[in-house]
């Protein structure tokens, strides 16, 4: 695990966008749709390509389209605890192969160095995120691997046992929420996993959700009674 905890695979900058990020704000449409293309082609995704390799290299170029925009996320979902940062889930697969949550950072929060134990995608839809890889040494305890990245709204990364899993993510902002977007190969919050301390303490833990619903994306009518009342 030790020699591959480095390797967190990045996105090279993000293409340029052929339209600007767009903040959620009350003039903003709210644009459920694009979560429901994406769950749709995530679910396309699974189901045609098992190499890790290539499911991470298409899955990385998904999401990086839907963070591209910032006007999908129904509010509930993006809410910061004082208390500690929040894990929702959007979406699970039926047959658990992929969940998308969000995650939602209040000023200075972070998590404390974790794994995954399956693939994972972050990406970054508001504020910025940094995450620190760290790897194993000899003498058992966990240390910094390689330099902390920070990841912008548009950017995406991606974690799993096979090129780094380990690592601790914060909110790199202090006065404001961060909330970035991730998918992982398995209902996430049902995976027993464990927490490290540097002195190499293992805690096993099981994250949960900080939801009890989920978001509708399923609804058209509104979406199709807006488009209708639009000009042609
Ligand atoms: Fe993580």
């Amino acid at each position: 695990m030790s020699s591959v905890a480095g390797r967190h695979r990045h996105a090279q900058a993000p293409p340029p966008p052929t339209t600007p990020l767009l903040p959620m704000t009350t003039t903003t449409p709210y644009q459920p749709a694009r979560l429901r293309g994406f769950l749709a082609d995530l679910t396309r995704l699974v189901a045609e390509e098992t190499a890790e390799a290539a499911l991470l290299e298409r899955g990385q170029a998904l999401l990086a389209e839907l963070v591209r925009h910032d006007d999908w996320l129904a509010e509930p979902y993006a809410l910061p605890s004082p208390v500690r940062y929040q894990q929702y889930l959007l979406y699970a697969d039926p047959l658990e192969r992929f969940s998308v949550v969000s995650f939602v950072w209040g000023p200075g929060q972070q998590t404390p160095i974790h794994n995954h134990t399956v693939w994972g995608l972050i990406g970054v839809l508001r504020g910025a995120e940094l995450s620190q890889p760290f790897a194993r040494g000899a003498d058992g305890r966990w240390r910094p691997q390689g330099p902390m990245h920070r990841l912008e709204p548009g950017a995406v990364e991606a974690v799993s046992p096979t090129i780094g899993d380990v690592h601790r993510v914060s909110n790199a902002l202090a006065d404001r929420p961060s909330v970035s977007i991730h998918v992982y190969g398995a209902n996430i919050g049902a995976v027993h996993r464990s927490v490290f301390l540097e002195d190499g303490a293992e805690k096993p833990f099981i994250s949960g959700y900080s939801n009890a619903t989920l978001p509708n994306v399923w609804d058209r009518s509104r979406e199709a009674a807006a488009t209708a009342s639009q000009p042609q």
